[in-house]
Protein backbone atom coordinates (compact mmCIF):
# COMPACT_ATOMS: atom_id res chain seq x y z
CA UNK A 1 0.00 0.00 0.00
CA UNK A 2 2.48 2.73 -0.37
CA UNK A 3 1.96 4.08 -3.62
CA UNK A 4 -1.49 4.79 -2.51
CA UNK A 5 -0.15 5.97 0.87
CA UNK A 6 2.30 8.49 -0.85
CA UNK A 7 -0.73 9.68 -2.80
CA UNK A 8 -2.56 10.26 -0.04
CA UNK A 9 0.09 12.63 1.67
CA UNK A 10 0.59 14.54 -1.63
CA UNK A 11 -3.34 15.22 -1.91
CA UNK A 12 -3.22 15.66 1.42
CA UNK A 13 -0.80 18.76 1.39
CA UNK A 14 -2.22 19.80 -1.91
CA UNK A 15 -6.01 19.72 0.27
CA UNK A 16 -7.20 17.65 -3.23
CA UNK A 17 -9.68 14.99 -2.23
CA UNK A 18 -8.84 11.42 -2.98
CA UNK A 19 -10.75 8.03 -3.04
CA UNK A 20 -9.40 5.14 -2.84
CA UNK A 21 -10.18 1.52 -3.79
CA UNK A 22 -9.49 -1.16 -1.40
CA UNK A 23 -9.17 -5.02 -1.98
CA UNK A 24 -8.96 -7.51 1.10
CA UNK A 25 -10.19 -10.72 1.87
CA UNK A 26 -13.59 -11.00 1.75
CA UNK A 27 -15.93 -14.00 2.69
CA UNK A 28 -19.29 -13.29 3.29
CA UNK A 29 -19.63 -10.33 1.29
CA UNK A 30 -22.34 -8.94 3.14
CA UNK A 31 -20.53 -7.30 6.86
CA UNK A 32 -21.54 -10.55 8.86
CA UNK A 33 -17.65 -12.22 8.67
CA UNK A 34 -15.63 -8.99 9.80
CA UNK A 35 -12.78 -10.37 7.43
CA UNK A 36 -12.53 -7.40 5.32
CA UNK A 37 -11.98 -5.23 8.19
CA UNK A 38 -9.98 -2.04 7.53
CA UNK A 39 -9.00 0.41 10.48
CA UNK A 40 -10.49 4.09 10.42
CA UNK A 41 -8.74 7.11 10.73
CA UNK A 42 -8.68 8.11 14.48
CA UNK A 43 -8.55 4.30 15.53
CA UNK A 44 -7.15 3.41 19.11
CA UNK A 45 -7.13 0.83 21.25
CA UNK A 46 -9.50 3.24 23.72
CA UNK A 47 -12.02 4.24 20.01
CA UNK A 48 -11.86 1.80 17.68
CA UNK A 49 -12.53 2.17 14.48
CA UNK A 50 -12.96 -0.33 11.80
CA UNK A 51 -14.59 -0.72 8.61
CA UNK A 52 -16.10 -3.25 6.30
CA UNK A 53 -14.45 -3.18 3.00
CA UNK A 54 -17.20 -5.17 1.63
CA UNK A 55 -19.92 -2.83 2.89
CA UNK A 56 -18.79 0.49 3.46
CA UNK A 57 -15.81 0.09 0.05
CA UNK A 58 -15.01 -1.42 -1.09
CA UNK A 59 -13.86 3.01 -2.33
CA UNK A 60 -12.81 5.10 0.46
CA UNK A 61 -12.37 8.79 1.01
CA UNK A 62 -8.94 8.51 1.76
CA UNK A 63 -9.51 10.95 4.60
CA UNK A 64 -11.19 8.22 6.73
CA UNK A 65 -8.31 5.41 6.52
CA UNK A 66 -5.46 4.55 8.91
CA UNK A 67 -2.60 4.88 6.58
CA UNK A 68 -0.54 3.67 9.07
CA UNK A 69 -2.53 0.33 10.34
CA UNK A 70 -2.75 -0.29 6.53
CA UNK A 71 1.28 -0.06 5.50
CA UNK A 72 1.47 -2.34 8.63
CA UNK A 73 -0.62 -4.93 6.81
CA UNK A 74 1.59 -5.41 4.37
CA UNK A 75 4.08 -5.71 6.12
CA UNK A 76 2.87 -9.53 7.51
CA UNK A 77 1.93 -10.33 3.72
CA UNK A 78 3.63 -13.22 3.85
CA UNK A 79 3.85 -13.37 -0.59
CA UNK A 80 5.36 -9.70 -0.28
CA UNK A 81 8.63 -8.30 -1.23
S1 LIG B 1 -16.46 -10.08 3.72
FE1 LIG B 1 -17.43 -10.63 5.53
S2 LIG B 1 -17.65 -8.79 6.57
FE2 LIG B 1 -16.80 -8.20 4.68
Amino acid sequence: MPMLSAVHTICVNNKTPLQVSLEESMACGVGACLGCVVKGAGHTEEKPSYLCTCTVGPVFKSQYLDWHALGQNDNNCEGCA
